[in-house]
């Protein structure tokens, strides 16, 4: 069994990791000060969280609106939050947001309502999360603070490269996959002035 294999529940109530926040960890995890304070946005089971308590040893605090994540996660030992997006949190709590959104593009027709809905549905242009996020992240970032964002094909990154340019940050790819037969997944690096 892989070692993400190892980490995944068998909770189908919880996005379970898989190779998008596997691609999200490696690229951030080297860039992360283990004097920085993190949040994780949409946790999930915890893994990113998790991982970057471990090494680099980051200060790692998760938020999800989901309540069997939030406890799946908080087994991990990550204090975590039961929340929406940044909402819960103070102006500039944090060095690093990380977050890997719901982003796959889906119409009110197929939404079934469930919880692992909330962790997919990024509603018609699956930009709807992401453009939450890259609106609010600012404010509780604190100066020189930095994003780093999963995204996807699916989503037209264009669109969201021009959304967080639009909310003052300047937008780096770190690194893509192209092997998934429908989509390419890239890491964002969003930096504030
Ligand atoms: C694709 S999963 C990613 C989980 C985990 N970060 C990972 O990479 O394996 C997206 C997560 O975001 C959470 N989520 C969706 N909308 C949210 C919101 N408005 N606020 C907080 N969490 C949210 C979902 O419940 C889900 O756990």
């Amino acid at each position: 069994m892989s070692r993400l294999g190892d980490w995944r529940d068998t909770n189908e109530l919880v996005y379970q990791p898989a190779e998008d926040s596997q691609l999200l960890l490696t690229h951030l995890r080297d860039r992360i000060d283990p004097e920085a304070r993190l949040l994780d946005v949409g946790t999930g089971s915890g893994y990113i969280a998790a991982k970057l308590r471990d090494d680099p040893g980051a200060t790692v605090v998760g938020v999800d609106v989901n309540p069997h994540a939030c406890r799946q996660a908080a087994a991990t030992g990550v204090p975590v939050v039961r929340g929406d997006l940044v909402a819960p949190f103070a102006t500039a709590s944090f060095d690093v947001l990380v977050c890997n959104p719901p982003y796959l593009p889906t119409t009110p027709d197929v939404a079934r309502g469930d919880w692992m809905e909330h962790a997919l549905n990024g509603g018609p242009s699956g930009r709807r999360v992401t453009n939450r996020l890259l609106d609010s992240a600012a404010s509780v970032l604190r100066p020189g603070g930095r994003v780093y964002l999963l995204v996807s094909s699916l989503q037209d990154i264009d669109r969201v490269r021009d959304r967080a340019e639009s909310n003052g940050f300047a937008v780096t790819e770190l690194g893509r996959d192209d092997s998934f037969p429908f989509e390419t997944l890239s890491v964002l690096e969003l930096t504030t002035g």
